[in-house]
């Protein structure tokens, strides 16, 4: 069962051989996947063979193959992980049933929703960051970036999945709209805020790796306690690809912060501009900016959406299997951070309606450890600098503090601080305008753009200066 049939046109660990009708559907969905990302994946690179990891089983140990191939004959299947014997329903109204294997009918349109919503994030982010291929700044992190997006791609095969075998006839016109949806197109844009921002360059690249990719694990960690197994089990396999997007972006930051470090030390300047560096206020400004609008994308504070994705079974807390409590949180309350005026407070809720900051807070907690980790390199070359995390009411879109102007520390502000004060909070056009003219093209094998350090280790074991995409 751990093993992927990639004999047939669409690699798959489900059988799909056994049932004609999906077969036939999906195959039918496959060239227009290809055709979608023949004109909205990375643009210049489709015929180049890149050094990509390919998934060949679902089981803990050894399920990746690496080998040249080029994108658009990467072999995009269906992998779910294993079923657990006898899993059930973990919460809410159905704890203690058999977990479902077909969807009930009462929750369609819920489950649906859910599914559209999360599928739609992944064709996104690749039509995102479709430019970036020609601004690399090394063949290995073209390779990173490569391998993000062709994986994003396998993430909307399984959500398609889901919606072809479970959905008849409206899964598969969701599947259609998954393909036509544009990010940031103002006629038919993708459905959430943070995937219709453009990904200009690199550093924001990378915060997005860090900061929105990480989003996702929250969502599919919560998805994956799911009382819908399908769910529970594509969502999980997702969660192991999702890891390397995450390292993708820490360690990506990690290296610029280093950079600078260097710099900062050789030069004995804070000025890094005239030696081809990101300085760290800069670095800030874009980690306020792609920390504020990921927060945005787990909803409002208080919500009773989320409240009924719990108690139907669809959408547990992350790591809710772990949690000691009833899993049915209907006595139970939880701190949530709310404006009073013109102070900002923490009110005890009913858990049920405050899962979305539950959810939250778990995200938040996961981004501190990795912003800990980039101070940590900015400790050791004894530099008097500490990266923060902007507060959680900052330059929100979404939720209780969007209709109020709040400093990265936590301060409402009246809107003249806000227009005086907002440049040195979020990135200027100015820091755009610099970012952007160091986005020149490394492809050397080995070589490193003036504004990163090179990574400690390379891929799978290979030499730093390993020829990861050969554009020969
Ligand atoms: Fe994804
Ligand atoms: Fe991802």
């Amino acid at each position: 069962m751990a093993g992927i049939d990639y004999s047939s046109l669409i690699p798959n660990n489900v059988s799909l051989h056994e049932n004609r009708r999906l077969q036939r559907a999906l195959e039918d969905w496959q060239p227009k996947f290809l055709e979608w990302w023949q004109d909205m994946g990375p643009l210049g690179f489709q015929a180049k063979e890149t050094y990509l990891r390919t998934a060949v089983s679902v089981d803990a140990k050894g399920w990746a193959q690496f080998d040249y191939v080029r994108m658009p004959e990467y072999r995009w299947g269906i992998f779910l992980a294993e079923p657990e014997p006898g899993r059930q329903v973990n919460f809410g109204d159905h704890k203690g049933q058999p977990a479902w294997q077909e969807v009930p009918g009462e929750y369609r349109g819920t489950l649906r929703r859910l599914i559209v919503t999360q599928g739609d994030t992944e064709p996104a982010s690749v039509e995102q960051q479709r430019h970036l291929g020609r601004t690399c700044p090394s063949l290995y992190d073209l390779r990173n970036i490569f391998q993000v997006n062709v994986e994003e791609g396998r993430h909307l095969w399984a959500m398609v999945y889901l919606l072809d075998a479970h959905f008849g006839r409206d899964g598969r016109e969701e599947s259609e709209a998954l393909l036509q949806r544009r990010s940031g197109d103002a006629d038919k844009p993708r459905i959430l805020g943070a995937f219709n921002e453009k990904t200009p360059d690199w550093l924001s690249f990378f915060m997005f790796c860090f900061f929105t990719d990480r989003d996702g694990k929250y969502q599919l960690a919560s998805l994956a306690e799911s009382g819908f197994d399908p769910l529970s089990r594509t969502c999980r396999f997702m969660l192991t690809e999702e890891a390397h997007h995450m390292f993708v972006g820490e360690a990506g930051i990690m290296r610029i912060v280093q950079r600078a470090c260097e710099l900062m030390r050789e030069h004995k300047s804070d000025d890094l501009r005239k030696h081809g560096g990101i300085d760290l206020p800069t670095i800030q400004r874009y980690l306020n900016f792609h920390c504020s609008v990921s927060l945005d994308l787990f909803g409002s504070e208080i919500s009773t959406n989320a409240a009924n994705f719990y108690t139907l079974g669809l959408k547990g807390r992350f790591e809710e299997t772990k949690k000691t409590d009833d899993h049915l949180l209907k006595q139970a309350t939880y701190p949530v951070a709310e404006l009073d005026g013109e102070r900002i407070v923490t009110r005890d809720e009913p858990a049920l309606v405050s899962l979305n900051e539950r959810l939250r807070d778990d995200y938040v907690a996961d981004c501190a450890r990795g912003v800990a980790r980039w101070n940590e390199v900015i400790r050791k070359h004894g530099i008097d600098f500490e990266l923060t995390l902007p507060h959680r009411a900052f330059h929100r879109a979404i939720g209780s503090f969007a209709e109020v102007r709040v400093a990265p520390d936590g301060r409402i502000v009246s809107q003249a601080e806000w227009d005086a004060r907002h440049r040195d909070w979020l990135p200027t056009e100015d820091d755009k305008e610099y970012i952007q003219s160091l986005m020149q093209p490394v492809v050397e094998p080995g070589k490193f753009a003036s504004w990163i350090a090179p990574p400690a280790r390379g891929v799978n074991g290979l030499a730093v200066d390993f020829e990861y995409v050969r554009l020969g």
